[in-house]
């Protein structure tokens, strides 16, 4: 069969499967309830203001690789200040949250070692999984006592990972961290944790390590994007000066792929600045969440909050994730249907995201429509 022909049928079978994807333009009218944007930050108008200011002093681009010519005063500065912000020794900043963890997980483990993973982790932890020689160990979502089992029974001479969301992108739960942390002492095991929906949210904004009264220390490394509550673009690695170190001399994905723009990093800064001085955003968009749920749960929907932005609607079959997800749209409200391979076979799901920018009126138009839809089959 030609290459063509092989593409036009597995797009065919996509399609037949209720699976088929494409990417949309939302129209200026229609309310986002799918974005990352919790705290709003995305469009921060101090920030816009301030680059205005600086825009004759940042290069658009970076140029080349960090290790070659593309490091930058300004992302020293944004590396640093994150260091402090998460009581870190040291702290990298790299092209995305993907990067990072595909880049973190190849380079730090070997094949002597052992990864636990939860079940639900990030698809750029899946893959870093993949990418690294390590044995790999897939715990069920959150289950620590499967945890144990898993770390009893899966002895090495080499280190052990645990990797884990803090919070869980599809489902809006949290990491039970001060078991994990636990388990991970217990165990001689280092903690990875994926800050990706926990920073800004979590722990005052700090993330999931603080949110469980807990300090970082030698054995947990975490990492962060910059493009979802920070509401810019990036991911952070923080750990010891000596992991920094050896992922500057060992991290495929930033040896080889081009620093991130002094604009970018600028701008990541800014807002960063702006999310700590102004927690009223954490705390509103999360009083929100709890509300939406609340409300939907009236409704006879089955969602419930978690502490985090995100919200749930399991669904089940993609036909009535997609259906749900197209009347809301011809009603003036956005929620992408996440399908499987994102959510397992049969949760196909409504993500329901809140942010600081949505007001009283978007939120109850928003609890309006699902009431219209309620008894949609
Ligand atoms: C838990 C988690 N980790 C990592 C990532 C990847 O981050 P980025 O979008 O910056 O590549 C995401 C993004 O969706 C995520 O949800």
């Amino acid at each position: 069969m030609k290459f063509t022909q092989y593409l036009k049928k597995q797009l065919e079978g996509i399609r037949k499967q209720n699976l088929y994807r494409e990417r949309i333009i939302l129209s200026e009218n229609v309310i986002d309830f799918s974005s990352n944007d919790y705290l709003g930050l995305k469009d921060c108008y101090q920030t816009k203001k301030k680059l205005c200011e600086n825009i004759e002093n940042l290069s658009v681009g970076s140029g080349a690789s960090a290790l070659v010519s593309g490091y930058t005063e300004i992302q020293r500065e944004l590396e640093e200040f994150i260091a402090k912000f998460k009581e870190s020794e040291a702290c990298i900043v790299v092209g995305s949250g993907y990067l990072a963890n595909t880049g973190l997980i190849q380079a730090i483990s070997t094949e002597e070692d052992v990864i636990f993973s939860d079940q639900f982790n990030h698809a750029s932890i899946i893959d870093g999984v993949r990418l690294s020689r390590a044995k790999k160990v897939i715990y069920r979502h959150n289950d620590m006592n499967d945890l144990e089992d898993k770390l009893k029974s899966n002895p090495t001479t080499g280190n052990r990972f645990i990797i884990t969301d803090g919070v869980f992108s599809m489902e809006g739960d949290i990491v039970n961290f001060k078991e994990l942390k636990f388990l991970a002492d217990k165990y001689n095991a280092v903690v990875i944790i994926d800050d990706a929906h926990s920073t800004g949210i979590l722990g005052k904004g700090k993330g999931t390590v603080f949110q469980f009264n807990f300090k970082p220390d030698e054995n947990i490394i975490q990492m962060g994007t910059l493009s979802k509550a920070v509401g810019s673009y990036g991911a952070f690695i923080c750990g010891t000066r000596d992991l920094i170190e050896f992922l500057i001399n060992r991290m495929r994905t930033q040896i080889f792929s081009t620093a991130l723009s002094p604009v970018q990093n600028f701008l990541s800064l800014e807002n960063l600045k702006v999310m700590i001085k102004e927690p009223f955003r954490r705390e509103k968009v999360l009083k929100n969440a709890k509300y939406v749920a609340e409300k939907l749960n009236e409704l006879g929907y089955n969602v419930s909050y978690k502490g985090t932005p995100i919200l749930s609607l399991i669904l089940g079959t993609e036909e009535k994730a997609l259906k749900f997800r197209d009347r809301l749209l011809e009603k003036g409200i956005f929620i992408q249907a996440i399908r499987p391979p994102t959510v397992p076979e049969g949760s196909s799901r409504l993500r329901i995201t809140l942010s600081y920018n949505h007001g009283e009126d978007e939120i109850n138009l928003l609890l309006e429509r699902f009431k219209e839809l309620r008894d949609i089959s």
